[in-house]
């Protein structure tokens, strides 16, 4: 196996049980030569699983609410002491709406719940690289993801306000990734990943036959967190150093289907 990552520190967020893409992130990480440092909202952290993670990767774990400047300040402080010196890759995996939570459709939307949506799901992200261009915690040529979804720019009714949320978080690739490319050559770009069995995925209403569907539709049926791990390790690893502000589809293809035999055959008629 080779060393992509070796000799590279990263922070990884969003690893809540083995099910959640960040946790394959981090295992493909370590496995890669990287020294890494898991991060979760303290709330998550009460809940146990992630401490399997940090001893199967030698990583140490740092809460952090990422709606939190202070808590994401004590983070990257803290990672940079534990490793021994600046990040050379972060991972934003980091998600959740209350309006889906408690099933509320997108036109009776709580504005309450909407706000905390942004605050979580796609400020974050902003907050994130803020707070590490203030303490110019990355290295030189760094590399930050953040994972998102078709969504942000097809309509998906039971998607609900994270279709509008990730299309924020998206932007702010694209805004932040300018001014941290002038200031330290650092890449922030978004993967779009296809409907993966998580937590958050399974909590959305409809969510197994539209996973069907969508792995019915692309050619290379639906991407897994596994591989989206890969794809991530590539991302933080300097064989991708000039790509930057983009939004990357790892989704076997069905960003740019437009139908598939399969999905034909289901809709046939009689006369047909
Ligand atoms: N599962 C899918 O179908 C799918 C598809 C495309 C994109 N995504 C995105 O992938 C990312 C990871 O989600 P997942 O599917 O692995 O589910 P997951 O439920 O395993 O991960 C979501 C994580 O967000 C964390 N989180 C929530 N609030 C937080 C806060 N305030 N501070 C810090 N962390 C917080 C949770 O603790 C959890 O670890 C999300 O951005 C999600 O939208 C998921």
């Amino acid at each position: 196996m080779p060393n992509l990552l070796k000799g590279k520190r990263g922070i990884i967020s969003g690893a809540l049980d083995a099910n959640s893409i960040a946790w394959k992130v981090a295992q493909r990480c370590h496995q890669e030569g990287a020294q890494i440092v898991l991060t979760n909202a303290p709330i998550a952290m009460r809940m146990g699983e992630i401490k399997k993670l940090a001893e199967e990767t030698g990583a140490e774990i740092v809460p952090a609410d990422a709606t939190s400047v202070e808590d994401l300040t004590n983070l990257f402080s803290k990672s940079m002491e534990i490793m021994g010196g600046k990040i050379d890759f972060m991972l934003h995996s980091i998600g959740m709406s209350v309006n889906i939570r408690k099933n509320i459709p997108y036109t009776e939307s709580n504005y309450d719940y909407f706000m905390k949506g942004i605050d979580v799901s796609a400020m974050s992200l902003h907050k994130m690289l803020a707070t590490a261009m203030k303490l110019d915690a990355m290295s030189e040529g760094g590399s930050v993801v953040a994972l998102s979804y078709i969504a942000a720019q097809r309509t998906y009714p039971f998607y609900t306000d994270m279709a509008d949320i990730k299309a924020m978080l998206e932007s702010i690739t694209r805004s932040f990734g300018y001014h941290y490319g002038k200031f330290r050559k650092v890449r922030v770009n978004s993967v779009s990943q296809s409907p993966t069995k998580t937590t958050a995925g399974t909590g959305i209403k409809g969510f197994d036959d539209f996973y069907n569907f969508a792995d019915k539709l692309s050619p290379l049926g639906n991407a897994s967190a596994d591989s989206c791990a890969d794809y991530c390790v590539t991302l933080f690893s300097d064989l991708t150093r000039m790509v930057t502000m983009q939004n990357l589809y790892h989704d076997g293809g069905y960003s740019t289907t437009g139908v598939s035999m399969e999905l034909m055959e289901g809709m046939a008629t009689n006369n047909s």
